[in-house]
């Protein structure tokens, strides 16, 4: 949590300077105050307009202004802040700031400071590698700027390589390393405290015999981050899990099952919740009838063919309206094709609130990996996230789930 701290956000030249819009906001919701200057090639991508909506502040960008300078000394700036961000950082401000230059507000400002600077490179491939940029780069941190990235991957020119802007989520949490920690009250804290959620993660065996089973490549990180996230948030938390081979999280009860039946089994014995996220991947299928002993293979006989009957859905169960529905249902939506689209025909069919859509085609590695790339699908409409680490999927999920149980009834009927 940021509550109370002071960013200045500098904005320079570049075409990533669009994610410092996105970086606001997520400093804002921790509870950061962000003030930003902009630079002259900053303005030629963002407008001082959108970053000064966002922020609720003046934006800053001229050095000899002379209101500015009566009402904020650019001195003022840097001394008023907790820690100076540039975002992005281009090879250019970078070699300014390793020159010491102070030829515009945003290197004045970044001469003139006592605080910690942390700086978000966002370049061409080249100009990253480029031996110039290595020495700016290796000046800086000797002086004890924090670097965070560049990440690797695509770039607007067409290009692909280390050069790509952190992601806003991984700043900000960069930033809450660096200067967060600091607590206001136990409820922002646990803005979760007295709710009780429902989770489920991992994939479902179902027995074809008692030593073969259908299942699928669900590790259960998604599932088991997202039930952390909301006991880190205060919940209590059930979580009903497949077999799977990640820790239990801490802080969550946890009940194993193996197949549909049983986690539907497990979820209504869970009691009331005021959310239920199910994040788990579960069988569409099972076998009609599963043999009592092991299916034999016999030389000269056909294969057995299997007959397949459809397993209960645990979240069109759960969303149905009555009195024991949570407030929150969210399911998951895994597709390979037509995401959003048929995410929001899912979000419908099945009956919840919410639907987290995220693309499993094997390219992405999202089965059993690290990172997720999801779009959150409400009645209000569909939000792209960023690709984001399971984890940073399940903080921000459970955020979104802390603002929703928080908000008074009249405003969520009125929506
Ligand atoms: O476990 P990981 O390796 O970290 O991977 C994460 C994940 C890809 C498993 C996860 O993020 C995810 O997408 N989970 C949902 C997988 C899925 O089964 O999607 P679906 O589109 O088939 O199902 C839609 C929703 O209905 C899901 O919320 C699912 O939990 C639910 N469902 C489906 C079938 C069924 N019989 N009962 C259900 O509750």
């Amino acid at each position: 949590m940021l509550h109370g701290k002071r960013i200045l956000l500098i904005v320079a030249g570049g075409i990533a300077a669009f994610k410092s819009l996105e970086l606001i906001r997520r400093l804002r919701e921790r509870g950061a105050n962000v003030r930003c200057v902009l630079t002259d090639a900053g303005a030629k991508f963002v407008t001082p307009l959108s970053l000064q909506a966002l922020t609720e502040d003046k934006v800053y960008s001229d050095m000899f202004s002379l209101t500015d300078e009566s009402e904020m000394g650019h001195i003022q700036l840097s001394r008023d802040a907790d820690l100076l961000v540039v975002a992005p950082a281009t090879a250019n401000i970078l070699a300014r700031m390793a020159a010491g230059l102070a030829d515009d507000l945003a290197s004045t400002v970044l001469l003139a400071t006592d605080k910690r600077v942390l700086v978000a490179p966002a370049m061409n491939v080249r100009m990253w590698t480029h031996a110039a940029m290595v020495a700016n780069v290796e000046t800086l941190k000797k002086r004890g700027i924090t670097f965070i990235g560049p990440n690797d991957g695509a770039m607007a020119c067409n290009e692909h390589g280390p050069g790509r802007m952190s992601e806003p989520e991984e700043i900000a949490a960069a930033i809450e390393q660096m200067i967060g920690g600091e607590r206001t009250s136990a409820s922002a804290e646990k803005p979760l405290a007295g709710k009780r959620a429902l989770v489920t993660s991992g994939p479902t065996r179902e027995a074809l015999d008692p030593v073969r089973y259908i299942s699928n490549h669900s590790s259960g990180k998604q599932g088991h981050a997202i039930a952390a996230a909301l006991a880190q948030l205060g919940a209590e938390v059930t979580l009903v899990s497949g077999p799977v081979s990640v820790a239990d999280p801490r802080g969550v009860r946890v009940v194993k099952i193996d197949s549909a039946d049983q986690m539907l089994a497990a979820c209504l014995d869970a009691g009331r919740v005021d959310v239920a996220i199910c994040a788990a991947a579960v069988a569409d299928w099972k076998a009609a009838k599963p043999a009592a002993s092991k299916i034999k293979k016999k030389a000269g006989v056909a294969p057995p063919s299997l007959e397949l009957t459809a397993n209960p859905d645990i979240l069109a169960t759960l969303s149905k309206p009555g009195a024991r529905r949570p407030s929150l249902v969210v399911g998951f939506a895994a597709e390979t094709e037509n995401l959003v689209a048929n995410a929001i025909d899912k979000r419908t069919r099945k009956g919840c609130d919410w639907i987290v859509a995220n693309d499993v085609s094997a390219a992405t590695g999202t089965f059993g990996g690290e990172r997720n790339t999801v779009h959150l699908i409400t009645a209000q409409g569909v939000q792209e996230w960023p690709t984001l680490s399971k984890d940073e999927v399940a903080m921000r999920l459970a955020g979104a789930v802390a603002l929703q149980l928080g908000r008074p009834r009249s405003i969520k009927a009125a929506e």
